[in-house]
């Protein structure tokens, strides 16, 4: 009762249900949530610090930035799905509020598309050089080659790398990248190494044009710290893989190091074991495994850097 009222009276306010209606669709830094609600720096903060006490929104640390995002606490989480659903969003405030949120979303897809578009030709060795690639896909052909799969989706497939190691595995293989110029890159390297059973398309991988429930299996490959509503691509996944179809996440897992923010477009420095858990959860998914890798074993520069291997099946209904 306590926990409802106190809820109920931190959402009475226009300005903090705009705030909850922002967030339905994902994080954001204080100082999106600004230039959304078009207030100043100090008084969106009060209204966060009050919808954050009531518990209807949690927020953490990433580096520089401060997230916050809906509560996903039991009980918390069902009263906020319950006002969100109550917004009338054709209000004219909400729908500028929506217009504003959609730009500032597609600024941030630009820059990592601006910087794959600029990086695509050498991207193949800059990948290595940040991420030693041999345990991680040593785990992959593990993975993959022990099941029996008819068709193979990787998520964000930049160059076409991972269809590349599980080609001899899978009967069909697609790759879906936003990026014209990495998937350029992706269509020659599977022509150079003479991989016939896989072919790449251009899509954003948050709304792919395929069946329900028509793949296998799943990869998604250091891709999620660019994407700006991370669980958007768990969600599509899970719509097109077969019940006890299996998913592979592979990605940082939380680090400092702003300058990857800065000068390579990541949009999230990495993600706890806890958070893609929860979100694999909250899609239907049954964790099979998660590891902790050396992002770069032989480099100590890179010492903080680790990648996290999250691989789960998908349960049937
Ligand atoms: C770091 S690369 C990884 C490529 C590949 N998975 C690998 O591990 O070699 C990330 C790729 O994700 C793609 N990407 C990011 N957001 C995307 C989106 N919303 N839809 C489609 N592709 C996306 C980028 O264009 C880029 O090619």
């Amino acid at each position: 009762m306590n926990q409802l009222l106190s809820a109920l009276r931190a959402a009475g306010e226009s300005t903090r249900l705009r705030i909850l209606a922002a967030l339905r669709q994902g994080e954001l830094t204080v100082s999106e949530l600004t230039q959304v609600l078009d207030q100043s720096q100090p008084r969106v903060s009060r209204h966060l610090k009050l919808l954050c006490d009531s518990g209807l929104l949690e927020r953490h640390q990433e580096g520089a930035w401060v997230l916050h995002r809906l509560s996903d606490q039991p009980g918390i989480h069902d009263i906020v799905t319950g006002l969100i659903n109550l917004i009338d969003f054709e209000d004219p405030e909400l729908s500028r509020d929506q217009r504003k949120l959609n730009d500032i979303r597609k600024e941030k897809a630009k820059l990592a598309a601006d910087y794959f578009s600029q990086h695509a030709e050498e991207w193949d060795s800059m990948r290595v050089s940040m991420v030693s690639d041999t345990d991680i896909e040593n785990r992959l052909i593990e993975i993959f080659s022990g099941s029996s799969i008819d068709l193979f989706l990787d998520l964000g497939t930049g160059t076409g790398r991972i269809l590349e190691i599980v080609a001899p595995y899978i009967r069909k293989g697609i790759g879906f990248d936003l990026s014209r110029e990495m998937l350029s890159v992706a269509r020659s390297n599977l022509d150079n190494a003479n991989i016939s059973n896989c072919t790449v398309r251009h899509s954003d991988i948050s709304n792919i044009n395929l069946d329900d429930r028509c793949a296998d299996a799943i990869a998604i490959h250091q891709v999620l710290h660019y994407c700006d509503t991370p669980e958007e691509v768990i969600r599509e996944a899970t719509r097109l893989l077969k019940p006890g179809g299996e998913i592979v996440i592979v990605d940082f897992l939380p680090h400092d190091i702003e300058l990857l923010r800065e000068k390579h477009a990541h949009q999230r420095l990495g993600f706890a074991k806890e958070s893609i858990c929860h979100w694999l959860e909250r899609n239907g998914f049954s964790l099979i495994n998660h590891e902790a890798l050396d992002a770069n074993p032989e480099d100590d520069t890179q010492a903080e850097l680790k990648v996290g291997l999250w691989h789960g099946r998908l349960q049937s209904q």
